[in-house]
């Protein structure tokens, strides 16, 4: 439905399919912890360490490789 925060996998292109999986990996980040406040006192430890961004992008590409396989990988 048009209210939900996350209505298709569909992407019309890979880059949308990879800004759909940052946006999902920050949800599950956000539903876990709602506490905004929280989430701004620990943003730079995590901005700051680079182990934690790569498994940042670690996770964002889990996330990429599901939307991509539900768009048949951007496949004419
Ligand atoms: C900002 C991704 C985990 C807290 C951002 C931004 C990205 C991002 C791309 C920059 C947004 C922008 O400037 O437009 C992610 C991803 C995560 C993750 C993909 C997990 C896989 C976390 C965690 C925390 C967190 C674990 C806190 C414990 C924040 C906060 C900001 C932010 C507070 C806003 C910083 C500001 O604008 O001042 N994140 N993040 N994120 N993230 Fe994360």
């Amino acid at each position: 439905d048009a209210d939900s925060w996350l209505p298709t996998l569909m992407t019309e292109t890979p880059q949308e399919g990879f800004d759909l999986a940052v946006s999902m990996a920050r949800k599950a980040v956000k539903t876990t912890q709602p506490d905004v406040d929280a989430l701004h006192k620990l943003r730079p430890a995590y901005a700051h360490d680079p182990g934690s961004l790569i498994d940042v992008s670690g996770v964002v590409a889990e996330y990429f490789a599901t939307i991509a396989e539900a768009n048949d990988y951007w496949r004419e």
